[in-house]
């Protein structure tokens, strides 16, 4: 299993990149940055190409969420696209029932909570996920030298909305789950493991030159935990895409005692949410692993003299770093002003890598 001659990260296009070179733990020409939600609702022609058009349906048709996936990238000259799709993508490509709820998030019609329930569960079926790759096909066509990043939901995080049924604060069903039925646990995660491995599999083979696995709520759970029930189907997932060589983040909030398990389930980048400064989390992770983050989004809205020094702060911090990637420390805020964002992208490529 590997990525063909013409894959953009194997024929010249962006192994060079600065963001393949930092997430590779080199040296970039500059600091390479991108912002998780960089699509989205802070964009007023993404508000534009949305109307009348649900969420879902937006990422399964492939010429809008290329247009979608390079709006940012053109607006903002961020280092890279990050794939406009949804985790719940998979789920609703294997059959299941699940929507997203506008300002509420994913909601699953019948959620999945017994023995029985995850027996059920349709197997996701790879000519399902003709939609994604022609969909990345045409985005890498107009990226050029740009890498785009594909992505995937963890195990956990996708469990977490598949158990509860849509979004909630402690995900109390879930982490009774794991200890109460824990081969119905297993069996569910392997479900959403495989599912989000063959979701970023098809991602990586059609183009993109890195993924990032998002366990957004994996902060919900000690370390024990994470590591006994989590951690397992989190490395089987990324089995799905390790053989073909691209670098591989992962990224969750609330995460700051996780880092080294998070790590270990064999990556190359941690992304670190906006609550530990960089250079802690490099400690912590012992000094060898390439970082991504973490401006804080709350103060994309503070004034300039707040969020400059906060910007060169983070720049600072990730030095300590053998390759670090700006990010924010979580997505972009709907009501977040696109020219703030322009303007963080022109102070960080302007400071010397
Ligand atoms: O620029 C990007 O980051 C691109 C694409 C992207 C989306 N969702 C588009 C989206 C990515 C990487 C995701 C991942 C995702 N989806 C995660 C992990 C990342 C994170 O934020 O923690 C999670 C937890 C989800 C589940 C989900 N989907 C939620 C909680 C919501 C928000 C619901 C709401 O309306 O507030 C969504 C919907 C969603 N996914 C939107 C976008 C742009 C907003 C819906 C819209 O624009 O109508």
């Amino acid at each position: 299993m590997t990525l063909n001659a013409s894959h953009p990260l194997m024929d010249g296009r962006t192994a060079d990149s600065d963001l393949i070179t930092a997430y590779r733990g080199g040296k970039p020409e500059r600091r390479p940055v991108w912002f998780m939600r960089q699509a989205g609702r802070s964009l007023p022609e993404y508000r534009e190409l949305r109307r009348g058009i649900a969420m879902l349906d937006s990422c399964l048709k492939p010429d809008l969420a290329a247009e979608i996936t390079l709006q940012p990238v053109r607006r903002h000259d961020v280092d890279a696209g990050i794939f406009f799709s949804d985790i719940v993508i998979p789920l609703k490509l294997a059959g299941v029932d699940v929507d997203i709820v506008p300002g509420v998030g994913p909601v699953l019609g019948t959620p999945v909570r017994t023995a029985a329930d995850v027996a059920n569960l349709p197997v996701l079926d790879d000519e399902a996920l003709e939609p994604i790759r022609e969909a990345v096909r045409l985005t890498v066509a107009e990226l050029g030298r740009k890498p785009l990043i594909g992505f995937a939901g963890a195990p956990f995080t996708l469990a977490a909305y598949m158990v509860e049924g849509k979004p909630s604060r402690d995900h109390l069903g879930p982490r009774t789950m794991m200890h109460a039925e824990p081969d119905t646990w297993r069996a569910l995660a392997n479900w959403a493991a495989d599912a989000s491995g063959k979701f970023l599999r098809a991602q990586l083979e059609a183009g993109a030159s890195a993924g990032q696995l998002f366990d957004s709520w994996a902060g919900s759970l000690g370390v024990a935990d994470y590591q006994q029930h989590v951690a397992p189907a989190s490395k089987r997932a990324l089995d799905h895409v390790r053989a073909l060589g691209a670098p591989l983040v992962h990224f969750g909030t609330g995460t700051s005692e996780l880092l080294p398990a998070m790590r270990d389930v064999g990556v190359d980048v941690i992304g670190v949410d906006y609550r530990l400064p960089l250079d802690e989390a490099n400690r912590r992770l012992g000094g060898t692993t390439p970082l991504q983050g973490n401006i804080d989004p709350a103060l994309l809205a503070a004034p300039w003299e707040v969020l400059e020094p906060h910007v060169r702060q983070v720049l600072a911090a990730g030095e300590a770093a053998p390759g670090h990637v700006v990010n924010l420390g979580h997505g972009v805020p709907p009501e977040a002003d696109p020219a703030v964002l322009t303007r963080v992208v022109e102070l960080i490529h302007s400071v010397a890598p």
